[in-house]
């Protein structure tokens, strides 16, 4: 198949299901060899299965592609090095890495047992850091040779890391934490050739049918299915690709036909007293400064 990813290799976790199965797929369209890593976890991330990996393979190879399965624990740092191994030994290069695995364990903060906190920062930060850490080694290894790479990361996080989602501060932190190891990638390794972008989607997969299970139904008259989990993967593929060079440290929301650019934390309102405040002047020009600025956007579920 050929495309604009002709003759790349791309990774993509959690890609057995949901979002990541249709970034693996469409990565595979447009001439991409594809490591399909799933766990095999389910909706709480219990369990595990090869299963679902091996079936997204088996599609691409039906389509005509090239795909191979890495059913490994990217939360590990093995799962997260033999993922990047496994391009290397299968396909002979890696220039892609989609990190998109994760699990939720909602509940409200006082009812957040430590564990379910724990897991889902493992999931998501830790499972975004690994296979990053990993793939970057790799290609500044590649880079020091001699062999500058056009890579690419391509992170996932959330509306609830933009804004904030109530009953999800496990899972916001997370997704908010991911956007700052975003920024922190794409500064530290654009010398390397790596551009690394962050996403904000919003599909129906197994994560999301229950939260909105009024909006998101599929159509039944063929029109446009906007909570398609494939119209998030176009972005996903061009990111992926050499033709957005140029582009990294950026974050977007994608979700149906729309695409948006996130313009995270800037200075608003600023006061300086040139000396130090006491605690009633702080408080005075705060609130001052409140009422000259942008109001803040809603939490998600407030
Ligand atoms: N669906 C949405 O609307 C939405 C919105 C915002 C963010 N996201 C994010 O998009 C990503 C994909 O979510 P989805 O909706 O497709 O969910 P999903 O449950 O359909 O798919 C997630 C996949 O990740 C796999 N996985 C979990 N832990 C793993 C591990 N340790 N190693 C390897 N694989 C593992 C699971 O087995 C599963 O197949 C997640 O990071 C999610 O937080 C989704």
């Amino acid at each position: 198949m050929t495309g604009i990813c002709t003759g790349r290799v791309a990774a993509v976790t959690g890609a057995g299901r949901g979002l990541g199965r249709a970034h693996a797929l469409a990565l595979a369209a447009e001439g991409a060899a594809v490591v399909v890593n799933d766990l095999g976890v389910t909706a709480d991330g219990a369990g595990a299965s090869g299963g679902p990996a091996q079936q997204v393979v088996e599609e691409i190879r039906a389509h005509g592609g090239q795909a191979v399965a890495h059913t490994g624990d990217i939360t590990t740092d093995d799962g997260a090095r033999s993922l990047v191994t496994t391009a290397l030994d299968t396909f002979g290069r890696l220039d892609a890495l989609v990190n998109n695995a994760g699990f939720l364990r909602d509940r409200m903060l006082v009812n957040l047992a430590e564990e379910d906190w724990d897991a889902v920062m493992r999931v998501h930060l830790k499972g975004h850091f690994l296979p990053l850490k990993h793939a970057a080694a790799h290609w500044r290894a590649e880079a020091k040779a001699g062999r500058t790479p056009d890579a690419r990361v391509i992170n996932t996080s959330s509306g609830a890391g933009l804004l904030g989602s109530v009953g999800q501060g496990n899972y916001s932190a997370a997704k908010a934490g991911i956007l700052g190891l975003t920024l922190v990638a794409a500064a530290e390794l654009g010398r390397y050739g790596i551009q690394v972008n962050a996403l904000a989607p919003a599909a129906r997969t197994r994560m999301t049918e229950q939260t909105f299970a009024d909006t998101m139904a599929a159509p039944t008259d063929g029109d446009f299915d906007a909570m398609a989990p494939e119209n998030v993967s176009p972005l996903v593929v061009w990111l992926a690709s050499a033709d957005s060079a140029g582009v990294t440290g950026r974050v977007f929301e994608a979700e149906g036909g729309r695409i948006t650019v996130m313009e995270g934390w800037r200075p608003g309102p600023t006061a300086d007293k040139g000396a130090r405040w006491t605690p009633s002047e702080a408080g005075e020009t705060t609130r001052k400064l409140l009422t000259e600025s942008e109001p803040a956007r809603p939490v998600y579920g407030a």
